[in-house]
């Protein structure tokens, strides 16, 4: 997909420099811009735990994606509707989301996905309408593929397609990882949240064993990390023990940033576009691309 190979940093001693997951720390290349758009790559940011930084890293990388080019499509799958007020829509007042999108044979993506303020970003929101598909879903023929039939007529438009699930494991999680081609799972640097993980993967495995034999998991990614602290230096550890190379060299620092970009229902990329966090997005972005995980 993309040949370009990140380069080690090095100190002036020729030593390589040691990043935050206790690996050599690389410099990643800026992309190039593409020549032509679609179909895109699929991939769900996943964790049935709650508050890991799911949405907050599907707004960010989108946007850091988006900013170098790519064309993003953003799908809120939590009936919560975070992602779509994160992208500053009003998800109540919508009369069209994924939910019609998934139950009603009439309704399109297309019918349903806004533009938004930002370039190279569109959304298919999502609001409370959602939370009753995973009981109306249970009777339908091909039930964990709905998602997946329903992107398949936009995927042509787009670069990459970004799904921020909901904190479970239920139907609607299945459906995302069914339509998707990658997963990224966020998760705190923090020890209980590495417990989390062994049911994720269960789950992503059974996915790949029945529906959907090519779904990759793209990379770990760990937030709300604290450089101040052992501990958080201890759980990436732990992580890259686990997951090896899996592990995004990328980690996100603590900040309260992200909460006053939300706020302001805007990527932090674009409400303070020099911030530490924005930076470490836009490398997220390019450490992607780098691992042929988007174009
Ligand atoms: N790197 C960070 N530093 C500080 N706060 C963060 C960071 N990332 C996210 N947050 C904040 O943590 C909270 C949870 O983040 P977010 O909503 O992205 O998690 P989530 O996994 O999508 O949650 P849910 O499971 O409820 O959907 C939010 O208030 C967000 O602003
Ligand atoms: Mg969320």
């Amino acid at each position: 997909m993309n040949s370009q190979q990140p380069t080690p940093v090095l100190m002036i001693s020729g030593e390589p420099v040691i990043g935050p997951t206790g690996r050599p720390k690389h410099d990643f290349p800026e992309p190039p811009p593409l020549e032509s758009h679609g179909p895109a790559r699929i991939i769900s940011m996943v964790n049935q735990k709650g508050g890991v930084g799911k949405t907050t890293s599907t707004i960010n990388l989108g946007a850091a994606l988006a900013e170098y080019g790519r064309k993003v499509l953003m799908v809120d799958f939590d009936p919560q509707g975070a992602l779509s007020a994160g992208l500053g829509t009003s998800p109540h007042e919508l009369d069209t989301t994924v939910y019609n999108v998934m139950m009603e044979r009439s309704v399109t993506a297309r019918d349903a996905i806004v533009e938004t303020d930002f370039e190279n970003i569109d959304l298919l929101p999502a609001n409370i309408d959602l939370s009753a598909a995973e009981v109306q879903l249970v009777n339908e023929v091909a039930r964990e593929q709905v998602l997946e039939r329903a992107l398949r007529q936009v995927r042509d438009d787009y670069d990459v397609i970004l799904i921020d699930c909901q904190p479970s494991l239920g139907l609607l999680t299945v459906n995302a990882l069914t339509a998707s081609h990658g997963v990224i799972i966020p998760l705190t640097a923090e020890f209980f949240a590495l417990r989390a993980v062994a049911l994720l993967v269960e789950t992503i495995e059974k996915v790949q064993d029945r529906l959907n034999p090519d779904l990759e998991i793209d990379g770990v990614l760990a937030t709300m990390f604290d450089q101040r602290t052992l501990h958080s230096k201890e759980v990436v550890g732990r992580l890259v023990e686990a997951f090896g190379d899996k592990v995004f060299e990328t980690v996100i620092k603590r900040t309260i940033k992200f909460a006053d970009a939300t706020v302001a229902a805007e990527p932090i990329t674009a409400f303070a576009q020099n911030h530490p966090g924005s930076k470490a997005y836009r490398q997220l972005a390019r450490e992607l691309i780098c691992r042929g995980g988007a174009p």
